[in-house]
């Protein structure tokens, strides 16, 4: 366990000892960005959005934005999944409208121009930044801190790009079966250094997001989804004994059931897709749960909204939960409509 003297004032830290608690903690995926005009002032300091993260002053203001308009139980570090490829010395950049580019891994003399271990020096700022945001938190609000899944980052590394189903990542796995595995070590490798140093520069709990696992069938998705983020939390739990995990791995299915236990992850976010009360039913016990608003219901705002919330809420009763989207909040989103969510949250206990 790690221990902070916080610790106890933090609901969402409560929740993921395993404490029922109404109403849940709650905090959004994507919660500080382009949707908030002061991230959209904010952004416009930095000349690309990885100097933007690279930029301890910027990134701490981006982390506390959420927090000092809303209020939420939680603060995610302001970084992004892809400084991981960077910091292993892979080109990334992003372009505003296209989203990320990378230069993409095509073959083995692609892969050994990557570094052999992540560069934590060329990280530090993250690191950072951590510390600066953690004296700088109300005592009640916990600070996660987060790495993309392998499967999910390396899927970028070799598409070089954005693709809907993965596809560039899901062929080259079948047919360089032993590099697309070395591939995933490094990242494992990787992630790992990574999350721990996190957790010595102050982050309270990691998410692990596997955003494209959905798309791969089940085999594959035990090797490429599943063993690399079990191989991760081990490593992690070896080093920081007692930090919590979120797994979220998005578009899992049925492989949801036992993916906490499998994977020793505390915590499992559930994607939009996953019907609440089937999840109450048939996860596990012994798993916390965190979702799953639709963030197209929260960008709708209304009736919609007001039933959607009310859904998850009633069906999570009684167990440990965290209130959360099912998928990052659009960058469309009125405010009026977070504030309408959290009024609904708070109001019912
Ligand atoms: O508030 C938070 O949640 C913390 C910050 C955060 C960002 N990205 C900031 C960001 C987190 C946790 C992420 C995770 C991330 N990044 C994921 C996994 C979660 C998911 O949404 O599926 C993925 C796949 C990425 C990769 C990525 N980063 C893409 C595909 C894009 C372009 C699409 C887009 O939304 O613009 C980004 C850029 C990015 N990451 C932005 C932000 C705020 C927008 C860039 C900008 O503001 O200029």
């Amino acid at each position: 366990m790690i221990e902070s003297p916080g610790r106890a004032t933090k609901k969402l830290l409560r929740v993921l000892d395993g404490e029922a608690i109404g109403p849940p903690p709650v905090w959004l995926m994507r919660q500080a960005g382009r949707y908030l005009p002061e991230y959209r002032a904010l952004r416009t300091k930095a000349a690309s959005f990885l100097e933007f993260c690279y930029n301890p002053k910027l990134a701490v203001e981006a982390t506390l934005q959420p927090i000092e308009r809303f209020g939420f139980d939680a603060a995610i570090l302001f970084s992004d999944i892809l400084v991981v490829p960077d910091a292993f010395g892979q080109k990334v950049s992003f372009e505003s409208g296209h989203g990320p580019r990378l230069t993409p891994i095509t073959d083995r003399d692609d892969f050994a121009k990557l570094r052999e271990t992540i560069d934590l020096d060329r990280l530090s700022p993250v690191f950072e930044t951590i510390t600066r945001v953690k004296q700088a938190l109300p005592s009640h609000v916990a600070l996660i801190g987060f790495c993309g899944a392998p499967w999910t980052v390396a899927s970028y590394m070799i598409a070089g790009h954005g693709t809907p189903d993965q596809m560039p990542a899901r062929l080259f796995a079948y047919r360089h079966r032993a590099l697309f595995q070395d591939l995933i070590d490094l990242l494992v490798t990787g992630s790992i250094d990574y999350l721990e140093q996190q957790v010595v520069a102050g982050v309270e709990a990691v998410q692990i997001f596997d955003s494209w696992g959905g798309v791969l069938p089940a085999d594959e998705f035990e090797r490429w989804c599943l063993q690399p983020v079990k191989a991760i939390i081990a490593g992690l739990r070896s080093r920081c004994p007692g930090v919590k995990v979120i797994a979220f791995p998005r578009g899992a299915g049925s492989h949801l059931v036992d993916f906490a236990g499998r994977t020793g992850a505390d915590a499992l976010g559930l994607d939009t897709a996953v019907v609440p009360v089937w999840a109450a039913e048939c996860v596990e016990v012994g798993t916390v749960l965190q979702g799953n608003l639709d963030p197209l219901a929260l960008l709708a705002g209304g009736q919609c909204l007001g039933e959607a919330v009310k859904q998850i809420k009633t069906a999570f009763v009684g167990r440990p939960h965290i209130f959360n989207l099912g998928h990052g909040i659009l960058p469309e989103t009125p405010i009026a409509h977070v504030e309408a969510l959290l009024a609904q949250l708070r109001e019912e206990a």
